[in-house]
């Protein structure tokens, strides 16, 4: 895949981390599908790529729904001709079940918020996984397919059991399936950030004094390792998960 225009699909693209993954491939040279649930948020990320010379187009896909998926990357071949690289950003804890949804103990958490975390981190990476190796085993040169996990998979996190949960099957099932798809040229990894600094967030001390390097960690580090894993550069990297925290997750209770 070396001297052809790569194209990337990026899900959960209208969001924060998701947005500078697709404009910094976008920087790279790459074509960007800009997929999300939130068509407005969608348009805003392609216009980001296009403002600064780049190739998108926007897709409205619903992660959680494998029809919807499968459609959304029937259409990104037919438009662009091509995958090579699918990174699946869509997610999120509790919240992203709704309005009412709240953090809460498991003993207290209701059913549909569960279900709905489950759904959108573990079951998205598996229909977007799946669709897009499906593309890439049939096209016969090889590809990247890059997770979203966090580093609550590895340390826990009270009131989040859900999300935990969803995000360390991500980690088994990057692990899964780069056993599988490793014979067809095609890499699967993950990343794990800790705390990565929002502008809708509230600054805290705690955003700083939750890392070893005392800074905050940006959308765009993030993004760096994400372009650093799509690139030809990772070619021999595969069923890892890279954890971006600053050192975060090395802290314990009450001793450094
Ligand atoms: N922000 C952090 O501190 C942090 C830390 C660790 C891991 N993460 C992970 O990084 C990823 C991105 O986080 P973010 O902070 O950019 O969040 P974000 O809320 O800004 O972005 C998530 C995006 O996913 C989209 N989305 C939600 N449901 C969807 C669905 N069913 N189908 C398609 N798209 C859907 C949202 O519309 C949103 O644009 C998530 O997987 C999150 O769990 C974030």
């Amino acid at each position: 895949m070396e001297n052809k225009k790569k194209v990337a699909l990026i899900t959960g693209a209208g969001g924060y981390i998701g947005g500078e993954c697709a404009v910094t491939l976008a920087k790279e040279g790459c074509a960007v599908a800009v997929c999300d649930i939130n068509e407005a948020t969608v348009t805003k990320t392609v216009c980001r790529i296009e403002e600064n010379g780049g190739t998108a187009k926007g897709y409205v896909m619903d992660v959680t729904d494998s029809k919807s998926v499968d459609a959304v990357v029937e259409k990104i071949v037919k438009d662009f001709g091509r995958l090579d690289i699918s990174i699946h950003v869509a997610g999120g804890s509790a919240r992203v079940a709704g309005p009412n949804a709240r953090y809460l103990p498991l003993i207290e958490q209701e059913d549909y918020v569960i279900d709905k975390v489950l759904k959108i981190n573990l079951y998205g990476a598996f229909w977007v996984s799946r669709a897009a190796a499906r593309v890439m085993v049939k096209q016969g040169e090889g590809g990247r397919i890059l997770n979203f996990s966090s580093l609550v998979a590895y340390n826990g996190l009270r009131c989040c059991t859900d999300y935990a949960a969803s995000k360390g099957g991500v980690i088994s099932m990057t692990k899964a399936l780069a056993k599988e798809l490793g014979e067809y040229g095609i890499t699967v990894n993950a990343v794990a950030p800790g705390v990565v600094e929002r502008p809708d967030v509230p600054e805290t001390e705690y955003t700083f004094k939750s890392n070893f390097l005392g800074k905050k960690c940006l959308a765009e580090d993030v993004a760096n390792l994400v372009e650093f894993l799509s690139s030809d550069k990772a070619r021999f990297i595969t069923g890892q998960t890279y954890v971006i925290d600053g050192g975060r997750g090395l802290a314990m209770k009450a001793s450094d």
